[in-house]
């Protein structure tokens, strides 16, 4: 069918042509929301989920939403190897004059500014130029003790939205990528927050082992935030976020179609998008039949391997390679990390370090203790296809070399 009125966008963060299944959860952000800008407490939103299950989706339409009530809000996205202060800083510079610096500014949102400043230099931040006369809060964000000045700086930036009868917003993505103790300090910021009831209402997105890495950083982190499941979808949200894009281009499906895409992505959003949209490309006309969908089946599928799951694949050692080959050999688990040590060949310790390195980079992680899972749906079908055998590994031995002459 025509390219050019293909609805379906995979992708990483793309709007979907239909948000399907997150009406619930859209609409208890919007009750918490409310609940701030009316100066009552609510909880921050972690948002835990797989890759390509629609959490950056979530997090930009909340924070579409919020800002359609009236926040200042602030993105970014943690990502692997850059500092939290270096992000930060250029975008509560710029929400400090989102409030109106300029403009007969009033004492709080002038201190803010000041704390801003300090909190710069402290972590060695080029900030730029803020329109300040004095330096309202002496000695206040600036210790360069991240958990100390981050709160500091961020309830001073609450309090001069309270000021303006407005509340901040801020949204962080791939929180599994901050440090830990940048992680602690986010959590002792939005503690320090609750606390004064001020408003401000975090919202972050990231694997699930966010939960275990919050509780760990702060055990009340738990308490703290509502950590909501972002999933496959349900059966009939993931046929709406198929079929309804279509019929709004004038194309249906046919039923066992749709049955046949919905069994091959086993509704997870990323995997609808990308079926939708080959198959759309392939089809020669509407209805899309079960045999059209079968007949994408082997394109979209080597589409899929030498995009999505390649890419993820290459950032990989070949140690870390073959041991997700192993936890691929125990199906999509989640599989006791002893038995992927076993089916390696090895004993669990001598890969401890392995296993850590791929939970750091975001490939797989922990829910229970002593067990080991994908963070990529599917993903231990495409190793079988990527690497047909399991290769067991041999540790290599650190042999001493005799001293020359040595008896
Ligand atoms: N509720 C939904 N209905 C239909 N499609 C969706 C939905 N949510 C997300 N998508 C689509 O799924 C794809 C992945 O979304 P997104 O990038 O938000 O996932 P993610 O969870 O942030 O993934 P990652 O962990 O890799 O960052 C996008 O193409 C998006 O358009
Ligand atoms: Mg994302």
């Amino acid at each position: 069918m025509d390219r050019r009125h293909n609805p379906f966008v995979p992708g990483a963060g793309l709007q979907p042509p239909e948000l399907a299944g997150r009406d619930r959860l859209l609409e208890e952000a919007a009750i918490d929301m409310d609940r701030i800008l009316d100066s009552r407490p609510a909880k921050g939103l972690i948002l835990l989920g797989l890759r390509g299950v629609g959490k950056t989706v979530l997090l930009n339409r909340l924070r579409a939403l919020a800002d359609d009530k009236g926040f200042r809000t602030v993105r970014i996205e943690a990502p692997e190897g850059s500092s939290l202060p270096e992000l930060l800083t250029p975008e509560l510079r710029r929400m400090v004059y989102a409030l109106d610096l300029r403009q007969a500014a009033g004492w709080r949102l002038r201190r803010a500014a000041s704390v801003l400043v300090n909190f710069a230099k402290a972590f060695s931040v080029t900030v730029g130029d803020l329109e300040l006369s004095v330096d309202l809060a002496p000695g206040e964000g600036d210790t360069g003790n991240l958990e100390q000045d981050l709160p500091r700086l961020l309830v001073a930036m609450a309090e001069a939205a309270a000021d303006q009868h407005t509340a901040v917003g801020l949204f962080i993505d791939e929180v599994q990528y901050l440090s830990s103790s940048e992680l602690a300090a986010v959590i002792v910021a939005c503690h320090e927050i609750a606390q004064q009831n001020l408003p401000l209402l975090f919202v972050g997105a990231g694997l699930p082992q966010v939960a275990a890495l919050a509780g760990k950083a702060k055990s009340y982190a738990e308490r703290l935030f509502d950590y909501p499941e972002v999933g496959p979808l349900e059966r009939t949200d993931a046929r709406l976020a198929l079929m309804k894009p279509a019929l709004a281009e004038g194309v249906s499906f046919d039923d066992d179609a749709v049955d046949e895409i919905l069994a091959a992505t086993q509704n997870f959003p990323y995997f609808i998008q990308e079926w939708g949209y080959q198959v759309w490309n392939a089809a020669p006309s509407s209805p899309v039949t079960r045999s059209m969908v079968l007949g994408s089946h082997q394109e979209v599928v080597s589409h899929l391997d030498n995009n999505f799951f390649r890419v993820r694949f290459d950032r990989l050692t070949p140690l870390e390679q073959k041991y997700l080959r192993a936890m691929a050999e125990l199906g999509p688990g989640p599989s006791a990390t002893g038995r992927i040590a076993e089916t390696l060949g090895v004993r669990t310790a001598s890969v401890a370090a392995v296993r850590q390195r791929l939970i750091n980079k975001g490939m797989v992680w922990s829910q229970r203790h002593g067990e080991t899972a994908f963070t990529v749906p599917m993903f231990d079908a495409f190793m079988k296809r990527q690497m047909p055998q399991l290769i067991r590994h041999v540790p290599q031995r650190l042999t001493r070399q005799r001293p020359r002459g040595a008896p």
